[in-house]
C-alpha cells in the first residue's frame, strides 16, 4: 500500500520524507490556505522534495479553464497528478488531461458510482472521502470495498486513493479492503506506530535499566 501525505506543510512532509515514508503528496485549497503559501511556489517545493506524485487541485468549475489550469500545473515538476472535482466538467478535463498523458486524481468522490465513471474518464487517481461519510453517518469504508469490488470485476486501472482519513482505523480497514494507496494528516500516519502496551512495557524495560545500571555505550 502507498502513503501519500495530505498537507502542504514542508517540514511535516520532510520528516516523514527521511523515514522513507513518502509515496506521495495531496494538497486541495483548504491546506493550500492553512499553509499561508503560494499554490505554485508550495507546490513545486513539495514535487522536489518527492519523487512519487504531488496532487495539486485546479481552481475552477468549468472544463475548458480546469483544463489551462491543469496544463499550467504539470509545467511545474513531471510528478504533478492535477486533481479535478468530481462533477462533469471534472470529467472532461480529466478525460483531456489524461488522453494528453498527465496523471489526473478525481477527488470528492462520495458514491461508487462516481468512481466508476471517473475510472471510465481515464482518472489515474479516484479519491472517496471516508471521513466525510462517516460525519454524516454514512459508511465511508463500504465505499472504498464497493469500488475495490467494482474495479476489479472489470480490470480499471484507476487506484484507489482513500482520503478524507481520520483515524489509524481507517488506513487499517484501508489496508485489509485493498485500496491502492491512503492519504492522510502527517499526525495519523505517525499515530500508526503507537501502541499503549508498547508504552507500558518500555517503561518497565526503563525502570529495569535504571535499577540495574544497565549500560551499552
Ligand atoms: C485529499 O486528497 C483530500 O483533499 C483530503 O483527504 C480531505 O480530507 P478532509 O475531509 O479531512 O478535509
Amino acid at each position: 500500500m502507498k502513503f501519500f501525505v495530505d498537507t502542504a506543510e514542508i517540514d511535516a512532509i520532510a520528516e516523514l520524507n527521511d523515514l522513507g515514508m513518502v509515496d506521495g503528496v495531496t494538497t486541495n485549497p483548504s491546506l493550500i490556505k492553512k499553509s499561508g503559501r503560494d499554490i505554485i511556489e508550495v507546490t513545486k517545493e513539495i514535487c522536489a522534495m518527492v519523487t512519487g506524485p504531488v496532487s495539486a487541485e485546479v481552481t475552477a468549475t468549468d472544463a475548458e479553464t480546469m483544463i489551462a489550469e491543469g496544463r499550467k500545473l504539470v509545467e511545474i515538476a513531471e510528478n504533478i497528478a492535477v486533481k479535478v472535482p468530481l462533477t462533469w466538467d471534472g470529467l472532461k478535463a480529466c478525460k483531456v488531461l489524461s488522453d494528453d498523458g498527465h496523471m489526473v486524481n478525481v477527488t470528492l468522490c462520495f458514491s461508487a458510482n462516481q468512481a466508476l465513471i471517473a475510472a471510465k474518464a481515464g482518472a489515474t487517481f479516484i479519491s472517496p472521502f471516508i471521513g466525510r461519510l462517516d460525519d454524516i453517518n454514512l459508511d465511508g469504508m463500504e465505499l472504498i470495498n464497493d469500488i475495490r469490488q467494482i474495479y476489479d470485476n472489470y480490470g480499471f486501472d484507476t487506484e484507489i486513493l482513500a482520503a478524507s482519513i481520520r483515524s489509524a482505523n481507517h488506513i487499517l480497514d484501508s489496508a485489509l479492503i485493498g485500496a491502492d494507496v491512503i492519504t492522510a494528516p502527517p499526525a495519523v500516519i505517525k499515530s500508526l506506530a503507537n501502541h499503549p502496551l508498547t508504552d507500558k512495557g518500555l517503561a518497565t524495560f526503563l525502570d529495569d535499566i535504571k535499577a540495574a545500571d544497565i549500560k551499552i555505550l
